[in-house]
């Protein structure tokens, strides 16, 4: 199965950014494990660019088995993200590393959630695994 993380805008710190929410691990650290305990051939990407982010989504969304999707801030912002995903035929499952339902009111809503297969939010990096896991199973 192939399966593509995607990280928007400021994920790239991860480790460095606020590490009382978002843990002191890298992504780039994180993924080497993960690809190493999976049985699945995943990729990963990365962008502060909403733009970037939507040609990913177009360039895989029709042949990859799975995205998994952590738009950040973008989650709260962008039509569209959310319209890129509902045009692509790939599932996507959105992910938080935080429990957005937990902090600031602006982060409750999400513009993309309804396009999505389901919302994985607030279990740190094994956010990530465990939407790994369901495509894995799928
Ligand atoms: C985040 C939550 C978003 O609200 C925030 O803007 C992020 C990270 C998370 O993974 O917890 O950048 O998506």
């Amino acid at each position: 199965k192939r399966i593509l993380i995607i990280n928007g805008p400021n994920l790239n710190l991860l480790g460095k950014r606020e590490p009382s929410i978002y843990g002191d691990i890298s992504f780039e650290d994180f993924f080497q494990r993960l690809k190493d305990k999976n049985g699945v051939e995943l990729s990963y990407f990365q962008s502060n660019v909403e733009g970037e982010i939507i040609d990913k989504l177009h360039e895989v969304g029709f042949s990859f088995d799975g995205i998994i999707l952590n738009a950040g801030g973008y989650t709260h912002t962008s039509v569209s993200i959310a319209d890129a995903i509902a045009a692509i035929s790939s599932p996507v499952i959105e992910v938080h590393l935080s429990n957005v339902y937990a902090r600031e009111e602006y982060r409750h809503n999400s513009l993309i959630a309804k396009n999505c297969v389901g919302v994985i939010s607030g279990f740190g990096l094994d956010s990530y695994s465990l939407a790994i896991d369901y495509f894995g199973a799928k």
